[in-house]
């Protein structure tokens, strides 16, 4: 049995985990949360699982009051993922919507969407985890993945471009580090994941797929069997693992 978290269930990625984790013998419970309603899933398993859906518009209050009420219900969670992730779309500013897309070059970068990209991919995970530390202070043990990328990595950096979405991915794992170090001391039971799901057919990578290589584009099924095993691996060791969809350790 899992019990199981699901926030920025829309992400396609999420979508898998869910179908996935319900497809496994035995009954679970699995929260989702996100900006818009959510699509029911198929029960394959003997139906008895549960499926809890909030609606969030990520702002700290609505966040405080889903993890306030997730924590009242006493439920044990083992699995919490956080799939955010914005690289391109369309943010409100200053009353009006603007278009943002991964900058090429040092003139494309604009205040307010890196502000942006960085509130949504760095900032929103962090708030999460401070909301849920009721949770984690249950001493339950419990598996967190925040969906990171490849390209927060500052060792691997060598292509440039995308300022604020890889500024925003290291940040998210600078975050977690830190996290990580204050979880050794205070829950150890805790175990922090910064997961790369590799190049997957998703909204987010559409306009990028182009380039990429036969065989490297993956479907969300894959990267969320792939993730759901690495989940089940992994060990309660204090740390932050940095973790690409192969389960390989990347270089932060
Ligand atoms: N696809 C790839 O190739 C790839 C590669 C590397 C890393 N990733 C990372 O994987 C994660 C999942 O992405 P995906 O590929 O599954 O993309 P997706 O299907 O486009 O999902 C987007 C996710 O971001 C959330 N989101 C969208 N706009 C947001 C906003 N303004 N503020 C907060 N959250 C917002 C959505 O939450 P709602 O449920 O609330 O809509 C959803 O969880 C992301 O963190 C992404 O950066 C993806």
């Amino acid at each position: 049995m899992t019990n199981a978290l699901i926030i920025g269930a829309n992400s396609a990625i999420a979508h898998a985990i869910a179908e996935q984790i319900l497809e496994q013998p035995g009954n679970h419970a699995l929260l989702r949360v996100s900006r818009s309603s959510l699509p029911e899933i198929p029960q394959t398993q003997s139906g008895a699982s549960t499926v809890s859906d909030w609606q969030s518009d990520y702002s700290e209050q609505s966040i405080e009051a889903i993890c306030s009420n997730i924590v009242a219900t006493g439920m044990h969670i083992d699995a919490v993922f956080i799939c955010n992730g914005v690289l391109h779309g369309n943010f409100v500013n200053q009353g009006s919507h603007t278009d943002f897309f991964p900058e090429k070059k040092l003139e494309d970068v604009s205040p307010a969407a890196l502000s942006h990209v960085l509130q949504s991919n760095a900032m929103l995970p962090l708030l999460w985890l401070q909301n849920l530390i009721p949770l984690f202070a249950t001493n339950h043990p419990c598996k967190v993945v925040c969906f990171s990328a490849r390209v927060g990595s500052i060792n691997d950096n060598r292509l440039g471009g995308w300022y604020s979405y890889r500024a925003s991915k290291a940040a998210l794992n600078m975050l977690l580090k830190t996290v990580s170090v204050e979880f050794s001391r205070r829950f150890k039971k805790v175990k922090l994941i910064a997961f790369h799901p590799g190049t997957t057919d998703t909204h987010l990578s559409k306009p990028f797929q182009a380039n990429v290589p036969a065989g490297k584009l993956f479907t969300p099924k894959f990267v969320a069997s792939q993730l759901l095993d690495i989940v089940q691996s992994v060990d309660f060791d204090g740390q932050l693992s940095y973790l690409d969809w192969n389960n390989n350790p990347i270089e932060f």
